[in-house]
């Protein structure tokens, strides 16, 4: 991402009470950030009732790179539960991004803590219960919180396989993801005929498609809503904070005093979203991107007003 809003000295000059937290919290004091965590916006996953932090972290692009530092990648999820968030969304497709995660998670002992989505990203049943089978040993687990139909490839096939890892106690939650308007159609078919507990799809200030069919078709069916690419692979940071604008004072009534803000609060202001993984290797930017949990949301009237601010630009 080449328009990173707030640099790293930033984000140390402006987190001094998140920072403290994370002291306090390892000097034994950690009350503190166990009410921190309980003030975040949680969501309700329909199926089981069970609340979960409504930002979490995506781990494409940048993270699954094995030769970079790794130091860095084990920071931003150390930061994510500091800062009182839980879900992480990965892939055997992110290059090395389930190695790392599952290294992080060993290190910071954290696995219990964490609200773990990975994917089935292959063609044909059997490669995809091989497939799954290097996910566990790759993510050092033997049990995966959220098991994803990657881009809706061989669906049929692989839902049938989540199912029997539900039965078997290896996988909590069952769902499908994709992020292309072309495939709305075909997600809202899969919706339909299925028993999911998550769908995961593209929603954004630059593509709202989703509001149409998709969203309401998993209001019906009670299934919860894992938002990806919302900064559109950070494209929106390019007019906005990439060229020095400043955020609309109407914007801070409602706690958007960042541009990630902004953009994560004008997502979970729709109610049919339950959670968001932006992704990123920086823990100032998890930082950043948790901290919209905080303070109100914007209004319908509000949300229309962000909208057509960026459609101005
Ligand atoms: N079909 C699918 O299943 C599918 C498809 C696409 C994505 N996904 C999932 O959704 C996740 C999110 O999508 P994405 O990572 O492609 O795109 P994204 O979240 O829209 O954008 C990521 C970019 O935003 C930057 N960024 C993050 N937080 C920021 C902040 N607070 N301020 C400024 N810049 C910030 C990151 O830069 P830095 O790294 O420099 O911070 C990165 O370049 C993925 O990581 C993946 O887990 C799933």
């Amino acid at each position: 991402m080449n328009h990173n809003e707030l640099t790293r000295k930033e984000f140390l000059k402006l987190s001094g009470a998140a920072v403290g937290g994370g002291l306090l919290a390892g000097m034994g004091l950690g009350n503190s950030a166990n009410a921190q965590a309980s003030e975040l916006l949680h969501r309700t996953i329909h199926s089981t009732g069970e609340k979960i932090p409504a930002v979490g972290l995506g781990t494409a692009l940048e993270f699954g790179d094995l030769s970079a530092d790794f130091s860095k990648r084990k920071g931003a999820i150390e930061a994510l539960f500091r800062e009182g968030g839980t879900v992480i969304d990965t892939s055997p497709t992110y290059a090395d991004a389930e190695k790392i995660v599952g290294r992080a998670l060993d290190e910071l002992g954290a696995r219990d803590k964490c609200f773990l989505a990975t994917k089935t990203s292959i063609s044909g049943k059997q490669a995809g219960i091989d497939q799954n089978s290097q996910s566990f040993e790759d993510l050092r687990t033997n049990r995966f919180d959220l098991l994803q139909v990657h881009n809706l490839r061989d669906t049929e096939a692989h839902l049938e396989t989540i199912y029997g890892l539900k039965e078997e106690g290896k996988v909590r939650y069952a769902g499908i993801t994709h992020f292309r308007e072309s495939q709305n159609d075909d997600a809202v078919k899969v919706i339909e005929a299925h028993k999911l507990d998550f769908m995961q799809c593209q929603y954004n200030l630059l593509d709202r498609s989703i509001e149409d069919r998709v969203l309401p078709a998993a209001r019906e069916r009670g299934v919860a809503v894992m938002i990806n690419v919302p900064f559109a692979r950070g494209r929106l940071f390019g007019p906005t904070a990439g060229k020095g604008l400043a955020i609309p004072d109407w914007a801070k009534d409602f706690g958007a005093d960042s541009w990630g803000k902004f953009f994560l609060k004008f997502i979970l202001g729709h109610p049919d979203v339950t959670v968001i993984i932006p992704g990123t290797i920086n823990d100032y930017h998890v930082v950043d991107n948790i901290g919209a949990l905080k303070g109100r949301l914007p209004t319908e009237a509000e949300r229309k007003r962000m909208v057509s601010f960026i459609e101005e630009l």
